[in-house]
């Protein structure tokens, strides 16, 4: 059966690679192109573009997802949502969840693309429940990793009860993009056996190997491969989607898409990622293979910001203790993925080990709520002594963290009245407080614009 392929230039390529700065004009210079290309799906929304929208390019994301949906009528359009964390940074409660899943697919979403840092299914649940109850496809993303309790037959009982949950979809989230061509093979292998859900390969080129992995996951059977349009793909981003239309022309998994429509869109973003090199926003280290991550099995990004700590702080030198003490960090906390927010829990607790001289002497709040069971079960028990060190005398939760939230999307509702003009607004208040306010103030509440000087000029140039 042909592969599926779902385009992820307009979100993670621009994430991974321009800080997610695309502009809304920019995505919709382009977006009619890959709407003719024959994508499975598009990636255009979640993740981490609606807090950029909201915090770096004053856009109403909302906005933007609506347009999008309108450039595009012939392509499911996908988003990343982060569980119980939808696209924020803490736990909402489950009345969020469910109105976040509702308008996100009102609006125009197809695909919801749900996953947990820490694969805990409870974390999932209310997303899966929500995206059901309002006909929209659920996919569920497992976060890959390598440790000893991230075995085959770990991510195979995960499958089985995702499957059992509801997925329509299964997705294999690589996002440190270190998962290894023969890995992947037997990965896929053993889910096609178990479970008979469609699964979908999502990675990252970091290391310079990962077309081998997805040729691989191909012959292994893989339905879907995530991929970027060549000028946002390699480095950090996603394989390149028209590499893989050249690798698989002529074989029974031909995706078939249109070139000539690839090429068009292609040639417009290359126009706007040159603009981003110039001005500084893409870095072209971004665009180097970085083989390290494998070494390491430290993700790219977490790479960068173990070195931009350690230099805010003169301290370079310690770059290999840290990196060093990364991984034994990880393992005395269970074995987390490391995803957002765990890498950078995980990256600041190795870099105070090794710079305050004793170990856990300094302890972030936030590694203390994940130790509390505050962000779920971790993959593999935490190491008692750790436990006794940090939070000796509390006793970690052992229910789901959004149990103890009680709705909140009534109450702001209400307290913002005066502002709000739709329950879309809402909910960027409900994730982003404090941005979604100033943002929103300056939509509804513009300053008067003095044009008297303009109209002056005008005027006055008229007149001579
Ligand atoms: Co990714």
């Amino acid at each position: 059966m042909a592969l599926k392929i779902v385009e992820t230039c307009l979100r993670d390529g621009h994430q991974s690679l321009l800080a997610t700065r695309l502009t809304t004009k920019e995505i919709l210079e382009v977006a009619s192109d890959l709407d003719q290309a024959g994508y499975y799906a598009l990636e255009v929304w979640g993740g981490a573009t609606f807090d950029a929208c909201l915090r770096f390019l004053n856009e109403d994301p909302w906005e933007r997802l609506r347009l999008i949906r309108k450039a595009c009528p012939n392509t499911k359009l996908q988003m990343l949502f982060r569980g119980q964390n939808i696209l924020g940074y803490r736990h909402y409660a489950d009345d969020i969840v469910d109105q976040f899943v509702r308008l996100s697919l009102h609006n125009g979403i197809d695909i919801i693309r749900v996953f947990d840092a820490l694969n805990d299914v409870r974390n999932l649940r209310q997303a899966v429940t929500s995206t059901r109850k309002y006909g929209g496809h659920c996919q569920i993303a497992l976060s890959y990793t390598t440790s000893p309790v991230h075995t085959v037959q770990y991510y195979v009982d995960l499958a089985k009860e995702v499957e059992h949950m509801g997925a329509d979809s299964l997705c294999i989230k690589d996002m440190a993009g270190v998962l290894l061509p023969d890995d992947a093979y037997q990965l896929i292998t053993t889910l096609k056996a178990n479970t008979t859900l469609p699964i979908n390969l999502h990675s990252h080129a970091t290391a310079g190997m990962m077309d081998v992995t997805y040729m691989k996951a191909i012959e292994a059977g893989v339905d879907m491969i995530d991929t970027a349009l060549s000028p946002l793909s390699g480095g950090t981003s996603q394989p390149t989607t028209e590499a893989f239309c050249y690798l698989l022309k002529g074989h029974i998994e031909d995706p078939k898409l249109h070139i000539a429509a690839l090429d068009h869109a292609a040639e417009k973003l290359t126009k706007i990622k040159d603009r981003y090199l110039q001005n500084g926003t893409l870095n072209p280290k971004a665009l180097t293979p970085n083989p390290n991550i494998l070494k390491y099995q430290v993700p790219g990004g977490m790479l960068s910001n173990l070195m931009s700590q350690l230099k805010d702080q003169n301290a370079m030198d310690r770059y290999e203790a840290v990196l060093k003490e990364v991984p034994i960090v990880r393992q005395e906390l269970g074995y987390p993925p490391l995803v957002t927010p765990l890498s950078q829990m995980v990256g600041t607790q190795a870099v105070m080990n090794v710079m305050s001289g004793e170990r856990y002497k300094l302890v972030p709040k936030e590694v203390k709520e994940y130790l509390l069971g505050l962000y779920g079960k971790s993959p593999a028990p935490v190491e008692p002594w750790i436990l006794e060190k940090i939070i000796a005398g509390q006793t970690p939760i052992e229910h789901r963290p959004a149990d103890d939230l009680k709705p909140e999307f009534a109450g702001l509702k209400a307290k913002y009245g005066d502002l709000i003009r739709s329950d879309e607004d809402v909910l960027s208040i409900a994730l982003f407080e404090k941005v979604a306010l100033a943002f929103l103030e300056k939509k509804y509440h513009p300053e008067p614009q003095d044009t008297t000087d303009e109209f002056n000029v005008y005027i006055g140039g008229d007149s001579k």
